[in-house]
């Protein structure tokens, strides 16, 4: 079957320009002035953008936190994404029982995701002990398709400093990658537990206890001790505050290359002042939202090239529900907020049309440089002739506001309800099905296939 998505104007990391892109089964087979093909179904998206479909390389599907479990399953979860532009994922699998091998979680992962997941996905290893076993397995996961592992400074299964290390040389060894949540555990416990103590228990409390300095003195940590592994190559989760920014910058000026830096919407958009709200329940998120101050810090270091991936963390749990146990204390909410849906048109809305940042900046962070940092790419990620017919028609011209109504996940709420919003999603396709169109899913459960990755390639 042939698809020819014709005169809309194309976008990638680096160039724009008005052409017609072939489509046959999966792929991309050509793109140019004027195409022709009596045998292919005609797509029109004059006055449209294409771009490539988008890459998330942070979610939390269906992810087990103990007190309770991520309500979007890799079925729910991936309808969202689909509708908001999303052709691939690769989340973070979570924590396991203690002891377990790597593959352990991985295997639970293929049930949950297999039969499910309606878009691409792929999974981040979760280092919750370090051994020699665990170092052995690195490499054993990476030839299964899983060239990364997540470390967690925080949190039960956090890593001390000589396990970060030994990871950080073997996925070096290895040509993978390690992405680290950082917070400083010990000064996060003792905040929490010093403002419960004083009855200081309503959510604006989550964030007094994770300051930005507890976040960039374990990014600093982190850096260098990627440093000390010989620029082992590391990624920065959900960087969100002006400090962290400013480590990354100091290590770059070290000579450190091998550094990647992740944000999302929320550390983009929202601020504090949100848990100051009736509804702050639903922002408790680690690391929490911070200050106007951080917002135009980051939209700076993502115009300027300093961080290469906005992804979203998508970790939704019900605010009539499971936030709701955190009302009398926030450190029994259980951390996490949705936004797979919603990332793509924000960054477009404001974004690029409000002058923040170029298309072609939207289209590295959010599609090619993730592809590329992970190990998708060319698949993934690029409109190329030989890569996967993942793409999205985007609207510039539509306008809108964006509403829980208008969302696909299971979740009862948008963090960002209410706002306006410049550009409209029209289509999506992968491997050259339409998935969605005109905010509706269009295409079955199952068929996302997972994505067997190969090890990084530098940015
Ligand atoms: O609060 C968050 N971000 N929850 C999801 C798990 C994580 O820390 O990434
Ligand atoms: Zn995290
Ligand atoms: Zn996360």
């Amino acid at each position: 079957m042939k698809k020819l998505v014709k005169n809309g104007r194309i976008f990638t990391e680096s160039e724009d320009y008005l052409a017609d892109l072939l489509i046959e089964d999966e792929k991309i087979v050509s793109i140019g002035a004027r195409l022709h093909d009596a045998d292919a179904e005609i797509i029109d998206a004059a006055g449209c953008y294409v771009l490539p479909g988008a890459v998330d390389v942070h979610t939390h599907m269906d992810l087990d936190v103990g007190i309770s479990r991520a309500v979007d399953d890799f079925y729910d979860g991936t309808v969202a994404a689909a509708c908001g532009g999303t052709t691939s994922i690769v989340d973070h699998m979570a924590f396991g029982p203690a002891g377990v091998p790597l593959h352990y979680q991985f295997e639970v992962y293929k049930k949950l995701a297999e039969g499910k997941a309606v878009i691409d996905y792929g999974f981040h290893g979760t280092a919750q002990h370090v051994d020699a076993d665990i170092l052995a397995e690195l490499e054993t996961m990476a030839a299964d398709g899983i060239p990364s592992v997540k470390a967690y400074l925080t949190y039960g299964f956090k890593l001390n400093d000589a396990d970060v290390l030994q990871i950080l040389q073997k996925m070096k060894e290895i040509g993978g990658i390690t992405a680290f949540h950082c917070e400083n555990h010990d000064i996060v416990e003792y905040l929490k537990q010093k403002h419960k103590s004083e009855g200081k228990t309503s959510a604006v409390w989550h964030a007094k206890s994770r300051p930005n300095l507890a976040e960039a003195e374990a990014v600093q940590r982190v850096l260098k001790l990627a440093r000390m592994a010989g620029d082992a190559p590391v990624y920065i989760v959900h960087l969100s505050c002006k400090e962290s920014l400013e480590a990354v910058r100091e290590a770059r000026r070290q000579g450190q290359k091998q550094i990647f830096v992740e944000t999302c919407p929320q550390y983009l958009l929202l601020t504090e002042e949100c848990y100051t709200r009736e509804d702050g329940l639903k922002y408790i998120m680690s690391p929490p939202l911070r200050t106007k101050e951080d917002c135009d810090a980051l939209w700076k270091g993502l115009a300027k090239g300093e961080i290469q991936a906005v992804a979203t963390d998508h970790c939704p749990f019900h605010y009539a529900k499971e936030k709701q146990m955190g009302k009398d204390d926030f450190t029994a909410c259980p951390n996490g907020a949705p936004g797979v849906e919603e990332r793509l048109i924000l960054l477009y809305s404001e974004g690029v049309a409000k002058g923040r940042l170029t298309m072609h900046r939207l289209v590295e962070t959010l599609c090619t440089s993730p592809s590329r940092i992970y190990g998708l790419y060319p698949q993934k990620g690029a409109l190329l002739p030989g890569a996967d017919a993942d793409l999205v028609i985007l609207n510039p011209d539509a306008s809108g506001v964006l509403t829980h109504s208008q969302m696909h996940g299971a979740v009862d709420y948008t963090a960002y309800e209410g706002m306006k919003i410049q550009g409209e999603i029209r289509l999506v396709m992968q491997r050259g099905n339409v998935i969605a169109k005109d905010g509706r899913f269009t295409r079955e459960k199952g068929a996302g296939r997972f994505i067997h990755r190969t090890p990084h390639t530098n940015v």
